[in-house]
């Protein structure tokens, strides 16, 4: 069966973004001039994915409305005869079919994915985290969906990490299946570096197979009292393969302050609008930090 259905959870606390976060959604935060969900969504549409599921909690109405009609503001735009911007405006309303579904409690990625169950059904899906940014030749979801064709098995997206990154992310005891495609025999979350089965950590885009729901059920919630998609995969592995792609390209942890500066300068410089002012202004600022040194 194909994959059709894209999940993207935003209904967490972005604590590590506070306190830009205390009132406003993480997922609202902007990247040169578009807030992060949106560039999931589009890579997510890039990929064919054209009904998506967006996990959503209080405080999150905004998310909503970026992706909604806005007649007042078209009707301005059309008026003053902003055209280009008009149509970018319309474009983001007519994006994709969009379902919103509310998790009540912030109760950990796990949860949030379990509460696209009726939205999805029993199909194979994607599911994008918006704090993750992807800038690839071919759309990181595609890559996956590719394997997943393949396969017919759950596939997610794998990036070598440093022993920092054995402390922040799920890693992998992985069997090679070729340069880039790996088997999961195991996944633990956080195992830091002494325990660490590789340096290959598990990142924010997934394929799964309809029967990871009932892993979810499944997993009890950790010492923090999160249930974790990871720990629902290492069940789903233990019934079925899993597969574990390094993707091509480059992804910036954007629900990280300093990943979410790499991003901003990194895009802005590819650009074009902005490209050799911001280039010639990051030159003066190195000049600076130089004579400061
Ligand atoms: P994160 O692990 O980044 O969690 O979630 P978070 O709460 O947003 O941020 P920090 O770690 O406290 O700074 C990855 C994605 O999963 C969503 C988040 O909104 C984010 O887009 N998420 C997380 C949920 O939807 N529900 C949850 O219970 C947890």
């Amino acid at each position: 069966m194909e994959v059709r259905k894209a999940v993207i959870p935003a209904a967490g606390f972005g604590t590590r973004f506070l306190p830009a976060t205390k009132a406003q959604p993480k997922e609202m935060l902007v990247v040169v001039d578009k807030p992060l969900i949106q560039y999931s969504v589009e890579e997510a549409v890039q990929a064919g994915l054209k009904k998506i599921g967006l996990i959503i909690s209080r405080r999150k109405e905004t998310i909503p409305d970026h992706f909604d009609e806005t007649p007042e503001l078209e009707n301005f735009l059309e008026e003053k005869k902003k055209i280009e911007l008009l149509e970018e405006v319309r474009r983001i309303s007519h994006l994709a079919d969009f379902c919103y579904i509310r998790q009540r409690q912030a109760l950990g990625l796990g949860h949030a994915i379990l509460m696209s169950e009726d939205f999805v059904g029993q199909e194979p899906f994607a599911v994008l985290l918006p704090d993750d940014i992807f800038d690839c030749p071919v759309p990181c979801i595609k890559q996956l969906i590719e394997v997943f064709r393949e396969k017919k098995a759950t596939v997610i997206v794998l990036q070598r990490v440093d022993e920092d990154g054995m402390n922040k992310y799920g890693i992998i005891k992985p069997k090679p299946i070729s340069d880039r495609l790996f088997q999961v025999e195991e996944l633990v979350e956080k195992p830091g570096p002494a325990k660490a089965f590789s340096d290959l950590a598990v990142i924010g885009r997934y394929v799964f197979t309809p029967e990871i729901f009932e892993m979810i059920r499944r997993t009890p919630p950790d010492k923090r009292g999160e249930i974790q998609i990871t720990d629902a995969i290492q069940l789903l592995l233990e019934k079925q393969p899993v597969y574990g792609l390094l993707f091509e390209g480059r992804r910036y942890d954007a629900g990280d302050k300093f990943g979410f500066l790499q991003a901003t300068v990194e895009l802005a410089l590819k650009r074009k609008e902005f490209r050799e002012r911001f280039l010639r202004f990051l030159q003066e600022v190195f000049s600076q930090e130089e004579v400061n040194f």
